[in-house]
């Protein structure tokens, strides 16, 4: 069951073109295709028959070269149709007919209905689903696909590339076809039918040429579209600007539909989305919605370069195109927004949550080795740390290296399918550098620890600075190499001004140094006093650093550092190392005492007048519980909780004056405005609300309940309501329903409402997300809505989701088990909640494991969950 990428061989064959006609209906839709093919000149089995994949099909007609097959001349299993012999020295064409039935698609894999249109979603082997084809990422071919449908049903229907023709036929049915010039492989293909609105404008690209650009989504949505089409246009400049690339066809089009396991998807010429990172409105979609609308977009968009032009060989390449494009969006949102902020928002994210995979028993490298369901390697390894790898090499070669490099894997690769290693090569031969070392990010899992100690010599003015890396075992990789970790460093002195850095003779404001032993030590000269040293600065690479510092030089750094990653760090590494000291004394049953260095820091960030307002939000708050979690060998999810709440509700009684004057000064009503300037001034002062309202005090009660009523913009409203709810407000009853009612018909914003409920630290939380599963508008068959609902309390919900008497796994499991028939992609992404019992005391881990038995042990299981459920346990 499992695939290896050792066991990779070329195809046998090849499609050079394929002509598809659809006959569309809900429940039985016709598929007819032409496949034009031959042997692949390349392939070096000796085999005559010919293996296409194929599942869940009803076969209706096939024939070779116009022949019909007899039944002795092919078979089909439920994964594959063998055709016994087909030609060897000549083209050849097969002709299928096969019949499939979207409605009972609940996979929302291959063609499937969501609302009234129909859809496809074909990464990574949907199209298996939809006829029987070579379903790999390495047979590229040029698709003409013609749509056949009810006019009043499906008025409009798209492919991808560019529309061929359209005609009127009897019974009120209608056609339109399609012709992609580009070759590609089926996973990129897509077709959409529908009662949709379009919202059109274009984009005159770098060399003159006009592009159609039409976003289609359901008729009440076209007031939520004039944000997603501006960051079309956005991402389309960018790209021509940054990287020198255009975009190839004629027309751009973008589908926003409802019912999506995934984000996004970048279809040739034909993007599908989950509306959630489409539609926004100010009332409806808050600043952050914004910005990941405009990061998806671009993410999409900057496929059709890298990913679509050039493709993966297979899919252990994923990360090729997944890592780099995430690494372009990040770029991409870091120059259209605050560089500093979307640098530690993806830093926080990466080290809870990809930090986690790394050390548990899903563990893989970027580029995995097996698998048994490719849908589970859509990870945040694959993903946030393949973006990280292709940052270091950002890094290492500089921007205008790495440019180089990238055009030259351009040029050379265009239409092809290819490797991570071809990436590399390219990276190399542009720049004359050699990359071997570095190659280990893509082969080895885990995440490797930094350990740096300093020695300061006043007589010789030396700093020694002793760097040690190490990386902790992972499944089947017991030993590890050391890698190639570039650590980006500034030496400040004591007045907190930049110190001169000066090594092996030359000077430097600022530098790179390149890690590729165990074990190294840079020595740094000419040094009056002993420097604060700022080490991996905009987090160079993506390791867990280990580098002992007291308080006061951590308050030292907050204050100072020039480097905005490292400052936020700084208030980071301050904040843990009182929590973990506060989570000490709970285990003793000692009295609580916030230390005054912390209040007082606290006091200097609420007294600055910084322009970047965001920036200062982030300053202020306190490292996730998560995160927190992921510092502890055993983790305590009530202690942790506990000592956190007790240094926010401190602060928050300490300042409370600051908090409320900050509050003050930046309460303005601006809807509709999203500058940065507006965007900053919402995010600190709900920064500040969350802390007043730690006070449970008539006063803190009644702010959260005016700007509950007076927000005319979902940033506000969301974040008085999740105040109210993360209180024993008097009026969360009320607010709760009055918010359901007036957003009832944006699911958008009902799935915010089931969200804030889920992950709520109130005692009566379980109690609530029972409750909620009965609610008339909770939908298991609505990846959004399971995710809001199932998703945010065993992710986001480490207090309650805990608890010690196992109700929460328990409930998991049942709702894995409810998933696993009706979505196995969604199932098993919600198993991964169990996949960390390693890390809990000894009861919790008895009780995880019995419900990861209980899954494992049930029949008919996905392959999908079945992966999941059995790696976390083995
Ligand atoms: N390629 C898409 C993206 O990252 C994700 C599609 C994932 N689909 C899946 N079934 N795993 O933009
Ligand atoms: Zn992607």
């Amino acid at each position: 069951q499992t695939v290896y990428l050792k066991d990779y061989t070329p195809p046998e064959y090849l499609i050079d073109s394929v002509e598809l006609n659809f006959d569309l209906d809900e429940q039985n839709t016709l598929v007819e295709s032409r496949l034009c093919m031959r042997r692949n000149p390349q392939s070096t089995d000796p085999g005559m028959s010919l293996i296409l994949a194929g599942e869940d099909l009803e076969l209706v007609n096939i024939s070779l070269d116009g022949k019909p097959l007899a039944e002795a001349d092919f078979a089909i299993t439920p994964e594959a149709m063998t055709l016994h012999r087909v030609p060897q020295d000549r083209p050849f064409v097969v002709n299928i007919e096969n019949r499939i039935n979207p409605k009972a698609n609940t996979a929302l894999e291959g063609l499937y209905l969501s609302g009234s249109m129909l859809c496809t979603q074909c990464e990574a082997q949907g199209f298996r689903k939809i006829t029987w084809f070579l379903d790999r990422p390495d047979v590229m071919t040029r698709f003409k696909t013609t749509l056949t449908a009810d006019k009043s049903q499906y008025p409009v229907l798209l492919s991808n590339g560019n529309k061929i023709g359209q005609g009127e036929l009897e019974h009120n049915r209608h056609w339109v076809g399609w012709e992609d010039p580009f070759a590609k492989p089926c996973y990129l293909f897509a077709l959409v039918a529908g009662q949709l609105a379009c919202v059109a404008d274009n984009f005159t690209t770098m060399s003159g040429r006009q592009i159609a650009l039409e976003i289609f989504v359901e008729q009440h949505n076209v007031d939520k579209c004039t944000h997603a089409m501006q960051s079309l246009k956005n991402a389309m400049r960018w790209d021509e600007e940054t990287y020198g690339l255009e975009y190839d066809l004629d027309l751009y089009m973008i589908v926003a539909v409802d019912h999506f396991n995934m984000g996004a998807m970048e279809n040739k010429g034909l993007n599908v989305f989950n509306t959630k990172f489409v539609l926004a409105r100010p009332d409806t979609a808050t600043d952050s919605d914004y910005e990941h609308i405009e990061g998806v977009i671009g993410h999409e968009y900057f496929h059709n370069w890298s990913g679509n032009r050039i493709t993966c060989r297979d899919w252990f390449q994923l990360s090729l195109k997944e890592g780099f494009t995430v690494f372009r969006d990040q770029q991409f949102t870091g120059d259209r927004t605050s560089a500093a902020v979307k640098r530690i928002e993806d830093v926080n994210a990466l080290r809870t949550r990809q930090f986690a995979e790394d050390a548990g028993p899903l563990a893989h490298p970027i580029r995995p080795e097996a698998y048994i369901e490719i849908n589970n390697f859509y990870t945040l390894t694959v993903y946030e740390k393949g973006a990280e790898v292709v940052r270091m090499l950002h890094t290492l070669l500089g921007a205008a290296g790495f440019r180089k490099g990238c055009d030259l894997y351009f040029a050379r690769h265009d239409g092809q399918a290819v490797t991570c290693e071809d990436f590399i090569n390219a990276m190399e031969a542009a720049n004359g550098v050699e990359l071997n070392q570095f190659r280990r990010w893509y082969s080895q899992a885990g995440t490797p620890v930094l350990t740096v100690s300093q020695q300061f010599d006043t007589q010789a003015q030396q700093l020694r600075l002793t760097m040690q890396q190490s990386c902790p075992p992972t499944p089947n990789q017991p030993e590890k190499a050391p890698l190639h970790i570039p650590v980006k460093l500034g030496l400040l002195a004591p007045d907190g001004s930049p110190a001169p850095i000066v090594l092996d003779g030359r000077q430097h404001e600022e530098i790179t140094l390149n890690l590729t032993q165990s074990e190294q030590t840079f020595v740094f000269d000419k040094l009056a006093r002993q420097p604060v040293v700022s080490l991996l600065r905009g987090f160079s690479a993506p390791v867990n650093l280990n580098m002992p510092r007291s308080l006061e030089e951590l308050a030292f750094l907050l204050q100072h550092d020039s480097d905005t990653f490292n400052r936020w760090e700084a208030g980071q590494q301050l904040a843990v190392k009182v929590i973990f000291d506060l989570i000490e004394d709970l285990h003793q049953q000692r009295p609580l005492h916030l230390n005054a260095l912390v209040v007082k820091a606290f006091n200097g960030l609420l007294a600055e007048e910084g322009d970047d307002l965001s920036y200062q939000a982030l300053l202020l708050a306190l490292p996730d519980e998560s995160y927190l979690a992921g510092q502890m060998p055993v983790i305590d999810v009530d202690a942790i909780h506990h000592a956190r709440e007790f240094v926010k509700t401190t602060l928050a009684h300490d300042l409370l004056d600051d908090f409320e004057r900050v509050y003050r000064i930046h309460h303005r009503d601006e809807s509709g405005k999203f500058s940065a300037d507006a965007i900053g001034r919402r995010r600190l002062k709900n920064a500040c609300l969350s802390y007043l309202n730690q006070l449970e005090s008539g006063a803190s009660y009644a702010l959260a309940k005016a700007q509950f009523e007076q927000a005319r913009n979902m940033t506000d409203q969301i974040a008085a309501l999740s105040a109210i709810v993360n209180s024993h407000h008097p009026d969360k009853a009320e607010c709760l329903d009055r918010f359901y009612q007036q957003w009832q018909r944006e699911a958008l914003v009902i799935d915010k409402w089931f969200a804030l409920q889920a992950s709520s630290h109130m005692p009566d939380t379980f109690a609530t997300v029972q409750r909620l599963m009965q609610h008339p508008a909770f939908d298991m068959h609505t990846p959004n809505r399971v995710r809001a609902l199932i998703g945010a309390f065993s992710q986001a919900n480490p207090l309650h989701f805990h608890a010690k008497n196992g109700e929460g796994y328990r409930f998991l499991a049942d709702q894995v088990l409810a998933l696993n028939t009706l979505n196995p992609q969604i199932a098993s992404r919600m198993v991964t909640g169990l996949a960390q019992w390693r890390r809990y005391d000894g009861k919790r881990q008895e009780l995880m494991k019995q419900q990861l038995h209980r899954i494992v042990a049930t029949e008919a299981l996905s392959k999908d969950v079945y992966e999941i459920a059995s790696k976390s346990l083995a």
